[in-house]
């Protein structure tokens, strides 16, 4: 069984959390991590729920090698705040409500992933309706931010 897992959340879970989902899977397969963590996306909306990435999310991360056909899209639930150790927030948007939906009790760490990141801006910024500049922007800001988190994560395993 995994000794830890962490849950990467978005908005729609179709753009950042998919591509955060595919980066993190990429670096714990590099560190021979896959068996000790567990790692799922989610949205705070439904919007998506049961749809692939998006297009855009899916082509960056192929010519980055990276594969995010397994992914469906759904939506946060409440067992989410018991089932995860690390709860993963995009933007602040994302983790304000993801802290205001956690049950008064919840052990799960809640945090933002860009404040693993360099220190610059704090939100990975919502690609849906921009260009595909965007989309590798996005891959670009995870890969800096998913490294430290990684170690953060791991110094915690056994
Ligand atoms: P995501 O992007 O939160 O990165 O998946 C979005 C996807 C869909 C919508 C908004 C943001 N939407 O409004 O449908």
């Amino acid at each position: 069984m995994a000794e830890t897992s962490v849950l990467f959340v978005c908005l729609g879970n179709i753009c950042r959390s998919p591509i955060a989902e595919g980066v993190f899977r990429s670096l714990l397969e590099k560190d021979g991590l896959s068996h000790a963590i567990r790692v799922d996306s989610a949205g705070t909306s439904g919007y998506h729920e049961g749809e692939l990435p998006d297009v855009r999310s899916m082509e960056i991360c192929t010519t980055h090698g990276l594969d995010l056909s397994g992914q469906r899209s759904r939506a946060v639930r409440d067992s989410d705040f018991e089932d995860f150790e690390w709860i993963v927030a995009m933007d602040s948007s994302n983790l304000q409500e993801l802290r205001r939906r956690a049950p008064a009790h919840c052990e799960a760490r809640i945090v933002r992933i860009l404040d693993y990141g360099d220190g610059g801006t704090k939100d990975v910024p919502d690609p849906y309706y921009g260009g595909r500049d965007g989309f590798e922007n996005v891959y670009q800001m995870l890969v800096q931010a998913l490294e430290p988190f990684l170690s953060e994560v791991s110094a915690g395993l056994h």
